[in-house]
């Protein structure tokens, strides 16, 4: 099978107002003009900045994406955005089970997996989030802990083209620590073990990002480890000129 195409994504997590739509448009420009090498440009703006990318991207090497989803498709769940709306919005993604998700409002793996069923039947792709805490790395779970989060997390359902994972380690997240490239390539190692036992061909295809602390100076070398099929990006993909950084890897 051939590699599975990389993906360069941007979460903004909870982060841009209208007038981000400054970056949105540059980041456009830099890969109409440099391209994007083999990946896929995607950026997840907040719910509030959807639209307004949407017609931005539209038409662009750009895609999009949302932060989360409700596993209903509509009803009364004040405040929560369903994954249809999203896809009306003209996104083709959705994160679920970001570890700030988990944390934040407890959202458990069988949750995790609503949400990711709620993204294929709106005609999303899902990126589900797994990753260890540094109390679990320092005691040696972290196989074992993300292994459990992808048993019960992906959908059995999943395909190489409905489902991308996202190998979050919650420590690296915002802190500029990032694993080693050998402890990254272990885990990769341990997810595609997992994902190709479960899925089979499917397992083989389905894209493995890393996120935590991605830069444009260490994207080369995180990203050209086995079985790292792209990068989960927070605070590098607010600004275009640093995002465009991490593009270079791919270009
Ligand atoms: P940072 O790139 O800011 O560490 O965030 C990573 C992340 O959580 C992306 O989902």
């Amino acid at each position: 099978m051939s590699a599975p195409k990389p993906i360069a994504a941007g979460n903004w997590k909870m982060n841009g107002l209208k007038a981000s739509a400054v970056e949105a448009r540059s980041l456009v420009e830099k890969v109409s003009q440099q391209g994007s090498g083999d990946a896929e440009v995607l950026i997840c703006p907040p719910f509030t900045l959807l639209g307004l990318f949407a017609d931005i991207f539209g038409g662009t090497g750009v895609t999009l994406g949302a932060q989360d989803c409700h596993a209903n498709a509509s009803g009364a769940h004040t405040g929560d955005i369903s994954a249809e709306m999203i896809k009306d919005t003209g996104a083709d993604y959705v994160i679920v089970g970001h570890s700030e998700r988990r944390a934040d409002h407890g959202e458990s793996d069988a949750v995790v997996k609503a949400k990711a069923e709620a993204a294929y039947r709106a005609g999303l792709k899902a990126i589900i989030c797994v990753g260890e805490t540094e109390g679990e790395r320092d005691s040696d779970k972290t196989i074992d802990v993300v292994c459990g989060q992808l048993d019960g997390s992906i959908p059995d359902d999943a395909t190489a083209e409905t489902t991308v994972i996202a190998y979050e380690p919650v420590w690296a997240i915002g802190t500029g620590k990032t694993p080693t490239a050998d402890d990254v390539k272990e885990v990769h190692a341990a997810i595609r073990d997992n994902l190709v036992k479960r899925f089979g061909a499917a397992g083989e295809g389905m894209r493995l990002l890393y996120g935590g602390s991605v830069k444009p100076s260490n994207a080369e070398e995180l990203m050209s480890v086995a079985n790292v099929n792209g990068a989960l990006v927070g605070g590098a993909s607010l600004k275009a000129d640093d995002f465009d950084g991490i593009i270079n890897a791919y270009r």
